[in-house]
């Protein structure tokens, strides 16, 4: 989603600028043009033939400098940017941007810019959590920018604390889901639910299943960056929620699930259950740890409510698809959940397939529309997937509207 982007990125004097050349490194990497402006104090800290190097653009330091074949004028450039990165972005730079200042390439290009900016900061601890700062960068949010959390740690400086420069991977992340925000799903509302469910026995032990969370997590991470409004439920996973939910649920059991999944289902437009809920529970969860007998012993089960069949009873004008995860008789088993569950379509993973289902990266999918359509998808991976998907809610909301 990257590829392509022109990404103006403005350097200043922090001792963090060397971490820049990562975050441009994986900016060429994604497909994006990338121009470089630093500041005087910038270039003390890294060289700017480090940036022309790994941006293949020379670096813009100077106003006054006759412009070579490149288009460096900064009201072209301030046009030409999708995104404004000033990262990193000292207290100094914060300030005058606050105040409108515009004594400089970096700060003349900034108020020239109609583009998103997003403004990473690095800097010694005290120097952020000085009110001024602070005041400032809450001008700059109330503004309409992005300015982003330092990280806390260890800096440069001596001192510990909130200041640290965030991994370059995680600023890309960033970018995705700002320029995300006028993509083809944007402000449809999804509830997305992920992972397996975890049903207590006693204090120590649960019944669960194989479910990583990897296919929720994707199609949350993706549907955010599409410009959706997310709201993932997720059972316990090893995941990181993606940048940019607007709802994050942690839940253990079935039924929390489906009382989180209640919650929310009537204020969104999609619901995908892509979760690997339970259909059982013990029925009497012991308080105490189960002690061990010279006999065999009984686990007694009482049904979960099925999540997914309740949504499908009540379905009104919302888009409504499922998982199927089987072993045999795939395609029938899966034709009988999309009906009895009054689905839009369902995704059938066949778990005898190498390649596919649980914990791995990549699956193989067959989707069955309620239309009676059967498309059989190759092995892809899970991302990928998680956008083939969206492509298909997105015709689902756009036949709901026509
Ligand atoms: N589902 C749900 N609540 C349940 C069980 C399943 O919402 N208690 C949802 C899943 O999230 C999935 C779909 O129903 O989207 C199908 O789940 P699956 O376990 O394959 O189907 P079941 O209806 O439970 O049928 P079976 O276990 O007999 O295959």
């Amino acid at each position: 989603m990257l590829k392509g982007k022109f990404v103006v990125l403005g350097v200043t004097g922090s001792i963090a600028a060397y971490k820049a050349v990562e975050l441009v490194r994986l900016l060429k990497k994604a497909g994006c043009e990338v121009q470089v402006i630093m500041t005087k104090s910038g270039c003390e800290f890294v060289k700017p033939l480090t940036f022309q190097v790994v941006s293949q653009n020379p670096v813009i330091i100077d106003m006054f400098k006759e412009p070579s074949r490149w288009e460096v004028e900064h009201v072209a450039l301030a046009d030409k940017a999708d995104v404004f990165l000033v990262a990193p972005a000292t207290a100094n730079i914060i300030a005058k941007m606050a105040a409108g200042i515009a004594d400089d390439m970096l700060t003349s290009t900034l108020l020239a810019t109609k583009a998103k900016i997003i403004v990473v900061p690095a800097m010694n601890v005290n120097m952020y959590e000085n009110p001024i700062t602070q005041r400032n960068i809450a001008a700059l949010k109330a503004l309409g920018i992005t300015v982003l959390d330092p990280e806390e740690g260890d800096l440069a400086c001596g001192y510990s604390g909130k200041g640290r420069f965030p991994e370059p991977t995680d600023i890309v992340e960033h970018i995705k889901v700002i320029l995300g925000k006028d993509g083809d799903l944007k402000d449809k509302r999804f509830l997305i639910t992920a992972g397996p469910t975890r049903e207590p026995i006693d204090p120590v032990r649960f019944i669960t299943n194989h479910s990583s969370g990897k296919m929720g997590y994707a199609l949350a991470e993706k549907a955010v960056q599409r410009g959706a409004r997310v709201t993932l439920i997720s059972g316990p996973t090893n995941l990181t929620p993606p940048l940019g939910l607007e709802r994050f649920i942690r839940v253990d059991t079935a039924e929390e699930m489906y009382s989180a999944v209640m919650k929310h289902y009537a204020d969104v437009d999609v619901v995908i259950k892509s979760a690997a809920v339970a259909d059982y529970a013990p029925k009497n969860i012991k308080g105490e740890k189960i002690k061990k007998q010279d006999s065999n012993m009984t686990l007694e089960l009482k049904k979960n409510p099925d999540i997914l069949q309740e949504l499908g009873n009540k379905k009104s004008n919302q888009v409504l698809i499922g998982f199927a995860a089987e072993t045999n008789n795939t395609i029938v088993n899966a034709q009988d959940k999309l009906k009895r569950k009054n689905l839009d379509f369902i995704v059938l993973n066949d778990l005898t397939e190498a390649g596919a289902g649980f914990a791995k990266d990549t699956n193989i999918v067959t989707i069955l529309h309620s239309d009676g359509r059967i498309e059989k998808l190759p092995k892809m991976l899970k991302r990928d997937l998680a956008d083939e998907i969206l492509n298909r809610v997105l015709l689902y909301l756009q036949n709901r509207m026509s």
